[in-house]
């Protein structure tokens, strides 16, 4: 198809994602927050401990600058072992644009504890800057930098999209804003979140969205658990297990030109979701949300994980945020 041709161009078309503010406090001059609140936001059960940590940023420049999908750093108080003060981390901001108060005033960030085995002498591992921020308590201060972020946005053109969002374990921070942000604005915002975590206890924020869920029509939450059966029938699976799943209404929202396709968490995930992508829309139907380096994807059936990491790049209504 020529490139005048309309349909060609919105496939193509980026979306507006508006102004944002960047590094209002940057590691050398960091604001000072305070937590407000810390909370479990998994089941009682479960087997990893994240947090919902919320700042008041209202002292800091932060207040009313940042928009959901960006993230914020965090320097921990202290210093390292070899006696040099701590690095600023980056984390998720977990709220909407308007903040946890509705004035920008409070951003909230979604922290798992890292714990595990030292591979070498087997020695407890305590991941240093998630355990500070988990271990903090109401009143605590905290030095904040950021926000950073300029792509990972909702477009100011919220109502003219229909949004899928893939999300595995703490990925889930952006879109608990995102999804938030968008039903406040439109009751009945078209949106499908898509969470892989390991069990069901695992889910964070679940109540919450499946309260969102319950009171807005065009709001899916669907969940893949990846180490147990699912609660719908059928054996483990991971996210991209899900596309496949109900694949003629994902066909049909991936055809849509509106439709905008975020990813966050592990960056493992990319790789089975492109190739679900691919196998949902067809090789025409992907230049919006894929393209490769080189101008040619290739053979979609011969992709594996060293291809894509080559080969292949976000197209215009594809964000993704992996680590
Ligand atoms: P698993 O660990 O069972 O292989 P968490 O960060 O809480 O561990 O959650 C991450 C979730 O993402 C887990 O369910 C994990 O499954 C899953 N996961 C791991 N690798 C991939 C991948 N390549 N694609 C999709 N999901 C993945």
């Amino acid at each position: 198809m020529p490139d005048s041709d309309p349909s060609t161009t919105a496939a193509r078309a980026e979306p507006d994602f508006g102004s944002v503010v960047m590094n209002a406090h940057s590691p050398r001059e960091p604001g000072i927050g305070t937590v407000i609140e810390s909370s479990r936001c998994t089941r009682a059960k479960a087997t990893g401990f994240v947090r919902h940590v919320a700042i008041d940023v209202s002292q800091t420049k932060l207040a009313g600058a940042f928009r959901a999908g960006q993230s914020f750093g965090v320097i921990p108080d202290g210093a390292g072992a070899d006696g040099k003060p701590h690095k600023v981390r980056l984390y998720s901001i977990a709220s909407p644009s308007q903040g946890e108060d509705g004035a920008g005033n409070v951003l909230a960030t979604t922290v798992k504890r890292t714990i595990d085995e030292h591979w070498n002498d087997h020695r407890l591992f305590y991941g240093m800057a998630s355990n500070w921020l988990c271990d903090l308590q109401i009143g605590d201060q905290v030095r904040v930098t950021g926000p950073v972020g300029k792509r990972f946005l909702l477009p100011t053109d919220q109502a003219g999209h229909r949004y899928l969002f893939l999300a595995t374990g703490t990925g889930i921070a952006p879109f608990r804003g995102m999804v938030m942000e968008l039903l406040a604005a439109n009751h009945s915002a078209d949106i499908t979140l898509i969470v892989g975590v390991p069990y069901a206890t695992e889910l964070m924020y679940d109540e919450q969205l499946r309260a969102l869920e319950a009171k807005h029509s065009g709001f899916r939450y669907l969940t893949a658990i990846s180490r147990h059966e699912q609660d719908d029938g059928g054996g483990p699976m991971y996210l991209d297990g899900r596309l496949s799943r109900h694949a003629d209404a994902f066909r049909e929202l991936l055809a849509d030109q509106r439709t905008l396709v975020y990813l966050c968490g592990l960056a493992g995930m990319e790789i089975g979701v492109y190739l679900r992508l691919a196998e949902l829309v067809g090789p025409d139907g992907l230049t919006g949300y894929l393209h490769a380096a080189d101008g040619d994807l290739g053979d979609l059936g011969q992709w594996d994980a060293a291809t894509i990491r080559k080969q292949v790049r976000p197209g215009p209504r594809l964000m993704a945020e992996v680590y």
